[in-house]
């Protein structure tokens, strides 16, 4: 009797809020980049109904039943998209000691703190990121409360724990006494049946995408920065398992020959990319395969890991990689190779992302380059083009505005005044009255 009373209920409370018109929303400023038209479009009207973008007008009246928000001389664009976050780590939890942090966080702590990283990751201009790697699961956790409407976050797409060898980059007991062991779930996996295992389990835990670690990392224990950590027949099983999930593939890898071996398992993105060689910059672009240069990291890790309390072995890898990674990301760019942005927040401090822009910049891109690493390109290496990226009908109302025009100042990316996500207004400052 209560069921049925309560069924009632539900009924009743769902058509009510059928019956409510969606908001509606007339957006303009002074122009509008368009990155899949690779142009500008000079006072854009955009009109948002509920979540989702209804039409694009150059100029005119505001249409009746919609609500006039006026960014005055604001430039608007596409919701940024980050390809490479952790929003479950940053620099400024650190305590100053590598291996207390090591041994005294949790994933309970990281659960605790995250969502301040996806407000602020948002409040940058980020309304979509795809977060490649976290502990316990605590991203798809992270992802649910936002999609639900609890916290206010980016969209998430995530990977859940980033799989890697015994040893390799995403081992966290390489080096530590044999006598050290960590509870919990973990991400080590080795083998064709033991990476196959792996992939269902964080597919069955959530994963939106796949992470693995074909390469030895900078901020780990491994000597190596850039030997491949998986055998060609691990990365293609692994490989070959998550695309039958219907799931994409992000290979972390340095260097170049776990770069090729990356590549040729079929992988969707090659993060970092560091080393790439010529012959794998030919492999990427006849297999279609993106690349996630994180060009923005080397200065900040140069700058503070030290006085993080990093160990000098992790700085000195860097020392190794830095600067050639930039070269190479201008051997890339040259090369016309499919480029998305890609940051490794929370290497560096969440919000921060927008000042990879001026990096990319610096190192051989144009401004609407850069711009579309982070819209159109990003979307589709998420697999998600046909709903965010863009400004067009039909998408959801994802946008963000800064003072000035980003196509002359690039820089103008890193103070995002405006954003909006499905329609609703998150940050607040360009309005005019
Ligand atoms: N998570 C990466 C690693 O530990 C960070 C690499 C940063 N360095 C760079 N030059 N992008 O390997």
């Amino acid at each position: 009797m209560r069921l049925i009373a309560f069924a009632c209920l539900l009924t009743l409370t769902a058509s009510v809020d059928a019956a409510q018109p969606p908001a509606r929303i007339a957006l303009s400023a002074a122009r509008l980049i368009a990155p899949d038209q690779g142009k500008a479009i000079e006072h854009p009207m955009v009109l948002i109904d509920g979540e989702r973008i209804r039409e694009v007008r150059s100029g005119g009246a505001v249409p009746d039943g919609y609500t006039h928000v006026d960014l005055g001389g604001a430039t608007l664009l596409p919701g940024l998209i980050d390809c490479h976050v952790h929003l479950t780590s940053d620099p400024t939890l650190s305590s100053g000691n590598y291996y207390e942090d090591v041994l005294k966080r949790s994933a309970i702590d990281d659960a605790v703190i995250a969502h301040v990283f996806a407000r602020r990751t948002l409040d940058a201009g980020f309304t979509t990121v795809r977060n490649l790697g976290a502990g316990a699961y605590v991203d798809v956790a992270l992802r649910n409360a936002i999609d639900a409407g609890r916290i206010e976050g980016p969209r998430i797409v995530a990977a859940t724990l980033g799989i890697g060898s015994t040893g390799g980059h995403a081992d966290d007991t390489t080096g530590f006494s044999p006598d050290i062991e960590f509870h919990g779930a973990s991400g080590v996996a080795n083998g064709v049946e033991g990476v196959r295992e792996r992939v269902r389990e964080n597919v069955k835990r959530g994963a939106d995408v796949i992470k693995f670690m074909a390469s030895a990392g900078v901020l780990s224990a491994e000597e190596s920065v850039g030997a491949p950590q998986y055998s060609q027949e691990e990365m293609n099983a692994l490989v070959e398992e998550a695309h039958r999930w219907g799931r994409k593939v992000a290979a972390h890898a340095h260097g170049a020959e776990a770069i090729r071996m990356a590549i040729e398992a079929g992988v969707d993105s090659v993060e970092h990319s560091s080393l790439i060689d010529d012959a794998g910059l030919k492999l990427a672009k006849q297999r279609g395969t993106y690349l996630v240069f994180d060009v923005y990291n080397d200065d900040y890790i140069l700058a503070e890991y030290a006085r993080l309390g990093f160990p000098a072995s992790m700085t000195e890898k860097e020392k190794k990689v830095g600067r050639l990674q930039r070269e190479s990301f201008r051997r890339a760019v040259q090369a016309g190779e499919k480029l998305a942005f890609g940051t490794d927040a929370g290497v560096y401090p969440h919000g921060w992302n927008g000042k990879q822009f001026a990096k990319m910049v610096e190192w051989g891109m144009t401004p609407m380059q850069a711009i579309q690493a982070a819209t159109t390109n990003a979307a589709d290496l998420l697999g998600r083009a046909d709903r965010v990226g863009a400004v067009k009908a039909g998408y959801y109302a994802d946008l963000v505005a800064v003072e000035g025009d980003p196509l002359k100042d690039v820089t103008a990316l890193e103070r995002v005044g405006f954003v909006m996500k499905g329609g609703a207004v998150v940050k607040d400052e360009l309005r005019k009255p």
